[in-house]
């Protein structure tokens, strides 16, 4: 757990915010896949390519309550969950008892260097100021193992510059996928595929992507 003394407030107002509607959050969104099949692609695609690697279990950073873990351990990689919010784990190891959950946040993981063979960040990274996102890949770069994956969804947008919008939950941010490719190439990441799709009518109007990248074999 993040140390209530030192952490950016940042953190503390993006653990309150989910802490206070996690139960709701839960309710919204356990079955939110199931209308996601281009998502649902996606972490199929990337679920095939950390097996075939094998090089370590998937952490899905900033899991919520637990729903995509589940799916994405259901798919074979051995997956576990972490987030900011004890809310979000307690109800995360309630719906999912086999699981792990741990409390944790992505700008300091509590993981050993070189021991991840996938990163799933899925509409978390959102929340992190644009200015402390090379901090987070540099994290996440730290963490997995050669060669292992990172699988990022998020909302986009054109601007080149990420864009600050009013989140339902707390404050977030959009990214072109442009930018946040090249974002991950300054941290030392390999572009692997994208994708991106327009909004659902009853989703936000944003169009919402997803960037799959590679930490390289040989770093
Ligand atoms: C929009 S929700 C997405 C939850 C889940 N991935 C899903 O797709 O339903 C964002 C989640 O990221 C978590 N989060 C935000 N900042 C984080 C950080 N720095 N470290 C870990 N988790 C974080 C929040 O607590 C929240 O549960």
């Amino acid at each position: 757990m993040v140390s209530a003394v030192t952490e950016p407030s940042v953190l503390h107002d993006t653990r309150s915010a989910y802490d206070a509607v996690a139960s709701r959050y839960a309710e919204l969104f356990s079955n939110v896949l199931e209308t996601l099949p281009m998502e649902r692609a996606m972490l199929a695609a990337f679920a095939e390519l950390v097996r075939a690697h094998n090089a370590g279990p998937v952490a899905d950073i900033g899991c919520g309550p637990g729903q995509v873990t589940a799916h994405l351990h259901a798919l074979g990689p051995a997956t576990f969950g972490i987030d900011l919010s004890s809310e979000m784990v307690a109800l995360a190891r309630r719906a999912h008892p086999d699981l792990r959950f741990e409390e944790g946040s992505m700008t300091a993981l509590d993981l050993a260097d070189g021991v991840l063979g996938g990163i799933l960040a899925f509409y978390s990274i959102i929340h992190t100021p644009p200015r402390q996102l090379p901090v987070v890949f540099t994290e996440f770069r730290r963490v997995l193992a050669p060669g292992g994956h990172l699988l990022l969804g998020f909302f986009a947008g054109d601007d080149p510059l990420p864009r600050e919008f009013d989140h339902k939950v707390t404050l977030a941010y959009r990214w072109s996928p442009d930018s946040l490719a090249e974002l991950s190439r300054q941290a030392g990441f390999v572009e692997v595929a994208r994708l991106l799709r327009e909004p659902h009518e009853d989703e936000r109007q944003f169009q919402q992507a997803q960037l799959l990248v590679r930490k390289p074999q040989e770093s």
